[in-house]
């Protein structure tokens, strides 16, 4: 066995979806449904170390909070990185314990998916401690496999589609187009700092129990075409109806399949009807996209996102926002 004592460190940025992951038909590999597309949040970061240490026994997990106090992560939290850390040293052959440090530049309460932030940095950065050289598409489907599928589009740059082809070999993500190809921006309106209660695995393993799952399906394809050239094209109404639509389909699946979540909070229904009316009324280009929790992700043009934020903040429903640009791709920092 090789010993190595190297250490790396990342940073990967999250990702909104325009067109989601919801929906899985192999657990084990982390295989979607359907393709799905996103963009990379310039503003909410994951940096993580990959510290190698020959003489260590144990792997070791710290998280540090918003504070920058640092906590040992145990129980579920610490398996799902060691078992990408695990998945890593057996490609690279090597045995060595590891000492992870990972934190956010944003509140990890805000209800943005940290989880593809941090899975894609923590695979950045084992990949170079343990001297791996990848390519992008094999970064992705590997990040892709932690389990947190949506990571696998925090790795290439800017706007990114994660191709499905139902196999591990096709399902990667790669650049649709550079984050300076477009000044789109992504605020984000946090109505509610709590916990998500249902974890998006729980929402993609009962997502085909619902009766308009084969609905959802039929239309996914016109909507990820609506996406992908409303992005080349620089169309935000193309992008924005497109990606509106594909929200609410995501959460029809979800209020309906066995068991049912509504992520939705009275507030989040306040800010999707502000930003429809302020496209009725006033022609302010911006739409809505919503995840697996009651905060929402408004989309629009650069030179509309002051009038935007603005507006937003005047919401009783909205506490704060976080304003994101197209994000660059998970690199090396150390
Ligand atoms: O990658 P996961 O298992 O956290 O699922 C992501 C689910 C959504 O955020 C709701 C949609 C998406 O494509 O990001």
């Amino acid at each position: 066995m090789k010993q190595l004592s190297h250490a790396a460190t990342a940073v990967a940025c999250a990702n909104i979806a325009f067109i989601k992951y919801w929906g899985q038909h192999d657990s084990q590999l982390t295989l979607p449904t359907n393709g799905s597309i996103s963009m990379n949040l310039d503003g909410c970061l994951t940096e993580t170390t990959v510290q190698c240490l020959p003489e260590a026994v144990d792997d070791s997990v710290w998280l540090a909070l918003s504070g920058g106090e640092e906590v040992q992560a145990k129980g579920r939290q610490f398996e799902r990185v060691i078992q990408q850390i695990e998945r890593l040293r057996q490609l690279a052959g090597v045995t060595e314990r590891v000492e992870v440090r990972s934190r956010n530049n944003f509140p990890s309460d805000a209800g943005i998916a940290s989880s593809a932030a941090a899975f894609a940095a923590l695979t950045r950065a084992a990949a170079s401690a343990f001297r791996l050289e990848l390519d992008e598409a094999e970064l992705s489907r590997l990040t892709r496999l932690s389990g947190s599928g949506s990571a696998c589009r925090s790795i290439p740059a800017g706007f990114v589609e994660w191709y499905n082809d139902g196999t591990h070999a096709g399902s990667y993500a790669a650049q649709i187009a550079p984050p300076e190809h477009w000044n789109l921006v992504d605020i984000v309106a946090v109505i509610s700092t709590e916990a998500k209660h249902v974890a998006s695995t729980s929402g993609h393993s009962v997502a085909t129990t619902s009766p308009y799952f084969s609905v959802r399906l039929e239309g996914i394809e016109q909507r990820l075409a609506d996406v992908r050239q409303g992005i080349l094209e620089r169309d935000i109404e193309r992008l924005g109806r497109a990606s509106e639509a594909d929200a609410m389909s995501m959460h029809v699946i979800a209020m309906t399949a066995q068991p049912s979540t509504m992520y939705w909070l009275p507030g989040t229904l306040a800010v999707m009807q502000a930003v429809q009316r302020w496209r009725a009324q006033d022609n302010l280009q911006s739409y809505w996209t919503i995840d697996a929790g009651p905060n929402v992700h408004v989309i629009c043009e650069a030179k509309d996102a002051p009038e935007v934020e603005a507006r937003l903040c005047e919401l009783d429903a909205v506490q704060w926002t976080i304003v994101n640009g197209a994000g660059p791709e998970a690199r090396l920092v150390g």
